[in-house]
């Protein structure tokens, strides 16, 4: 049995549709009603990460995990998952991380926080494999509702570029890093094939649209007050911090780590908009 976390989510849903096809899964989360819906071939179970005897019971006969936490003033969150799957006997746990951790200059509050996640993997116990992931590229799902109303998009920094990841690629190497022996105590740098700036994507989506989407340039201070406006103000300065790593090229860095664990080339920004144009509108 392999249990998946953040399975009504975007990497953890893809993982539990993927290994419910073949494998014995249960998915773990606040609301069953919910995960039925997001990973209908798993067996859905109520647990939540601040209640460890839920998820001990969650966890009862798991073989692997795959850990999805999402919350960096919740630090318990991750010691409680670990904890719960020691006193089940679960023997892998594959954590989903970020690829800030190794850039040096990254010390905002998340990717701290991913640090020390990484860490208490490292020291739990069973065979782990950490996945550190660049940005996805479902993040500019974010520019859906601007794209249908005014054709336009808002950004900073347009033309400076990241190696973003598509996560189905993600998930598909948590599924090999679960069910495939010889992937413990490794961990893994997931990219997409090329870097790529919200300029180029924006050029994409029109091509793939067939109409114009214009990439507007805002400056970063009024990104920031409107991550301000959206989260807690130590998120607000970790993304704000983040975007001026990008800027500053330290997001560029393509990895092969994708191709080697899937055997094919990491897909594509243009395949992901042309797999999503619906949602666009
Ligand atoms: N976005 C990026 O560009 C990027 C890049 C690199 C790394 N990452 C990392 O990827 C992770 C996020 O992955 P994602 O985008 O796939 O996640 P997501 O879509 O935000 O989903 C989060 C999941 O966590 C579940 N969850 C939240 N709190 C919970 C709790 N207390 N108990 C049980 N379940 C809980 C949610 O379930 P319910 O709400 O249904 O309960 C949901 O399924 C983060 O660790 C982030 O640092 C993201």
């Amino acid at each position: 049995m392999i249990v998946v976390t953040g399975a009504t989510g975007t990497v953890g849903g893809h993982v539990a549709r993927l290994l419910s096809a073949h494998h014995p899964t249960r998915v773990l989360g606040r609301s069953r009603g919910r995960l039925r819906e997001a990973a209908p071939g798993a067996d859905a179970v109520g647990a939540d990460f601040a209640d460890r005897r839920s998820l001990e019971r969650a966890l009862d006969g798991a073989r692997a995990l795959f850990v999805v936490t999402t919350d960096p003033s919740r630090p318990d969150h991750d010691e409680n998952l670990l904890a719960a799957a020691r006193t089940a006997g679960v023997e892998h746990v594959v954590k989903l991380s970020a690829l800030a951790v190794t850039d040096e200059g990254a010390t905002d509050l998340i990717t701290a926080w991913q640090r020390e996640n990484e860490e208490r993997v490292r020291a739990c116990g069973l065979a782990w494999t950490i996945l550190r992931p660049r940005s996805f590229m479902s993040n500019t799902l974010s520019w859906a509702e601007s794209i249908r109303a005014s054709g336009a998009v808002l950004t900073p920094q347009p033309h400076s570029r990241n190696a973003s990841v598509d996560p189905r690629d993600v998930a598909e190497a948590a599924v090999v890093a679960l069910t495939a022996p010889g992937h413990g105590q490794r961990h893994y740098a997931l990219t997409g094939p090329e870097p790529i700036s919200p300029a180029e994507q924006c050029e994409h989506l029109a091509e793939v649209l067939a109409r114009p989407v214009r990439c507007c340039e805002i400056p970063l201070e009024r990104a920031y007050l409107s991550w301000a406006r959206r989260y807690p103000e130590p998120i607000a300065q970790a993304l704000l911090d983040s975007a001026r790593r990008q800027g500053e090229g330290a997001k560029q860095h393509v990895d092969p780590a994708v191709e080697k664990l899937l055997g094919r080339p990491a897909r594509s920004y243009r395949d992901w908009a042309k797999d999503h144009a619906e949602r666009f509108g």
